[in-house]
């Protein structure tokens, strides 16, 4: 059966650059736009142009850097879509509507809160003023753009037959997406699956749009929320790249994409990212927002190939698999890395120094290993010209060992 597509709509630029202490100037975001084309999202949402004259500017530049760029070689035909965010207002609108000017593929998103305690406390509105809003605002977003994404916002939160009404006017009104967010994190796997399923099913004229997942981290649930809502018949995620975003973050691109792309067989969907740009895009976000990637963080962590018990070094040496789901150059990350450590054994060491062009017999190889130990056992790791070094006191330790070998 032919696997279905799933859209990557990327919002690095916007909810990434809502992570506190985060500003990106509009070149910086034209060079992580750039890479995010050649990394083969579907959509990139460039920004909030209501939010500060600075950023009205970065979305102009986006738009007219990546919103006509196509080269041969690329893995894509067209250029990305670029996205401007947008309350429900005319002002906003209007001016996501101007900064997408140079955009061949423009999307306006425009949001408004759903949820009760929204309404109530954040809003100030009643049900029929916000399903009123939606239906006015989603209107004259389409009469000046033909793809208009429509959010929610706290949809998790809401009310299901509320929710389902919202929607339903907002299709009807020519939202061509439909973009459901677990704004504060709030949901496990399997009620988002169901509040994804339940839409698909009960909304009337759902079959006009895609259906989109937006899931926040504040749980650490954000990726398999993602997948969670794929399963239920979802066919946009939004995501980021590193996970960056409000608060804990939004669901992590690379993490999502990976766990489509190796567990194939159980979710029969694809994307069109090109995984050996993952590790540089990574790289780059992280460079350019200051904001480090944790050693041990999935897929793009410096930690997330490197293997330091014995017991999974010795696995490693006799088949990758036995301890690898993906191989690093797969995702675009430097090799596997056996880290000689306290846990290490004595495969390992043996194979290091091998490669490091030093071979001994079985009783050479006691000693270093005991020196090696007693080493590791006060500091974490040890770094291959220190290896080197143990061996150097063999000789005197053992000299027969060493004469005629
Ligand atoms: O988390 C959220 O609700 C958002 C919306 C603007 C989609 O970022
Ligand atoms: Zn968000």
């Amino acid at each position: 059966m032919p696997k279905e597509r799933v859209r990557i709509f990327d919002t690095t630029l916007r909810d990434g650059e809502q992570s506190p202490d985060v500003a990106m100037s509009a070149e910086d975001k034209c060079r992580i736009a750039v890479q995010l084309t050649c990394l083969g999202v579907d959509i990139i949402e460039a920004g909030f142009p209501a939010a500060s004259e600075g950023d009205e500017h970065a979305v102009r530049r986006v738009a007219a850097r990546v919103g006509r760029w196509v080269q041969p070689g690329m893995n894509r035909t067209r250029p990305p879509v670029i996205c401007a965010l947008a309350r429900a207002t005319r002002r906003d609108i209007d001016l996501a509507a101007r900064s997408l000017g140079a955009a061949q593929r423009p999307r306006i998103h425009t949001f408004l809160a759903t949820s009760p305690v929204h309404r109530e406390h954040k809003l100030a509105m009643s049900c029929v003023q916000v399903l009123e809003r939606i239906g006015n605002m989603v209107a004259y977003a389409r009469r000046q753009c033909d793809d208009v994404q429509f959010s929610p916002e706290d949809a998790a939160r809401t009310e299901s037959e509320f929710l389902y009404e919202a929607i339903e006017i907002a299709i009807a009104a020519g939202a061509t997406t439909i973009n459901i967010p677990d704004t504060v994190g709030y949901t496990e796997p399997r009620e988002f699956h169901e509040i994804i399923a339940g839409i698909k099913e009960k909304v009337v004229g759902i079959e006009k749009a895609v259906l989109s997942v937006h899931c926040h981290d504040d749980l650490g649930l954000a990726a398999a929320n993602t997948l969670a809502g794929l399963r239920g018949g979802a066919r946009q995620a939004e995501l980021t790249i590193n996970g960056i975003g409000e608060r804990a973050g939004n669901a992590a691109l690379e993490e999502v994409v990976m766990a489509l792309h190796t567990r194939q067989e159980r979710h029969g969907l694809t994307t069109r990212i090109d995984t050996t740009l993952l590790h540089p895009t990574s790289k780059l976000v992280s460079e350019i927002t200051g904001m480090v990637v944790a050693p041990n963080k999935a897929i793009v962590g410096h930690n997330a190939f490197a293997h330091e018990a014995g017991i999974h070094q010795d696995g490693m040496l006799k088949s990758r698999d036995t301890y690898e789901i993906m191989r690093p150059e797969t995702v675009g990350a430097p090799e596997s890395r056996l880290v000689l450590g306290k846990h290490s054994g004595r495969h390992a060491l043996a194979a290091r120094l091998r490669s490091l062009d030093v071979h001994l017999d079985d009783v050479e190889l006691d000693i270093v290993f005991s020196s090696f130990k007693a080493v590791a056992d006060k500091r974490g790791s040890i770094p291959d010209d220190e290896l080197v070094e143990l061996t150097l006191h063999l000789s005197a330790e053992r000299p027969l060992a060493r004469v005629g070998s």
